[in-house]
């Protein structure tokens, strides 16, 4: 069981004050000091960060970083990635100060995506502050969930479960092909793998807040700042999750949500055949409504 949880996301955007305002603003994470220039970092918990903006010409996801115990569970991860023929490069000082841990390694997922695992986040002892949000439901089970597209989803799937330790929750056809929800904690799922043909991308990122009221609340948020709703209030069917979904400044959808199933250990994988109970009802984003 190598990886432990989702630790973090680094993201490449074209305006970091735009994502001052999602992020901070919206979501309500708190704004915590940056190690590097040109980029915005951001806490929910006791983390130095949990998501990081970096100011890119071209916007896209620059690492999903994967927790690990310790030095001893990174170099096997790095040993069993080379063995399956995968190019592994050791974070070097600089890397391991921009993302805030003791020692990382990245490496890309047969989709494409960039993947690290790490260790020893540096930890901030400044007292965490989010006073648009009674709290982020974090800890063990990491930082929330990610959906990545992947063109040939066996081919991650054998990835993730076999050479990174995940394991299925469940699964959903969409079309011919066949979307899997992957967990390495007891949230329900870390990382979702999704058929999509193209180069490997972000698809959306979840965090949980700890009340109803909080996902409410941040409702109310993205009409006042004019943050576009891509699907509405709902509860999903595979992690139980009332949730609702927005449009990012990128345009990869971001999940706020509450109350996700814990389930502590292995169990059955099932097949759901719907997204949502009720509610999720998708709206596209503003450019198509408008060109
Ligand atoms: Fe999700």
């Amino acid at each position: 069981m190598p990886i432990r949880s989702l630790g973090y996301i680094h993201l490449d955007v074209t305006d970091l004050a735009e994502w001052e305002v999602f992020a901070g603003e919206f979501l309500g994470l708190m704004p915590t000091p940056a190690p590097v220039d040109d980029s915005r970092y951001y806490r929910i918990d006791h983390f130095p960060s949990r998501l990081a903006t970096h100011l890119a010409g071209t916007p896209g996801l620059r690492a999903l970083g994967f927790e690990v115990l310790d030095r001893g569970e990174l170099a096997e991860l790095a040993d069993a990635l080379r063995a399956e023929g995968v190019a592994v490069i050791e974070g070097d000082d600089a890397l391991c100060t921009q993302r805030q841990v003791t020692g990382l390694i990245s490496f890309r997922d047969p989709g494409g995506n960039p993947i690290e695992a790490f260790y020893g986040p540096v930890l901030t002892h400044v007292r965490l502050d989010t006073p648009l949000v009674s709290g982020f439901v974090t800890g063990a089970q990491g930082f929330g969930h990610a959906i990545v597209a992947v063109e040939d989803v066996s081919a991650a799937y054998d990835f993730y479960t076999r050479v990174l330790g995940f394991w299925e929750r469940n699964n959903m056809r969409i079309g011919d092909g066949e979307l899997f929800f992957l967990a390495c904690n007891e949230r329900h799922h870390t990382l979702g793998i999704m058929p999509m043909p193209g180069p490997g991308r972000l698809v959306h990122v979840m965090v949980e807040a700890q009340t109803l009221d909080d996902v409410g609340l941040a409702i109310d948020r993205a009409e006042r700042l004019g943050v576009p709703m891509q699907q509405t209030l709902g509860r999903h069917t595979n992690d139980h999750m009332v949730s609702f979904y927005v449009y990012s400044p990128e345009r990869y959808a971001v999940e706020l949500g509450w109350g996700g199933l814990r389930i502590p250990q292995h169990g059955p994988t099932y097949a759901i055949t719907q997204g949502a109970f009720w509610g999720h009802k998708f709206t596209p984003p503003p450019e198509a409504a408008t060109g």
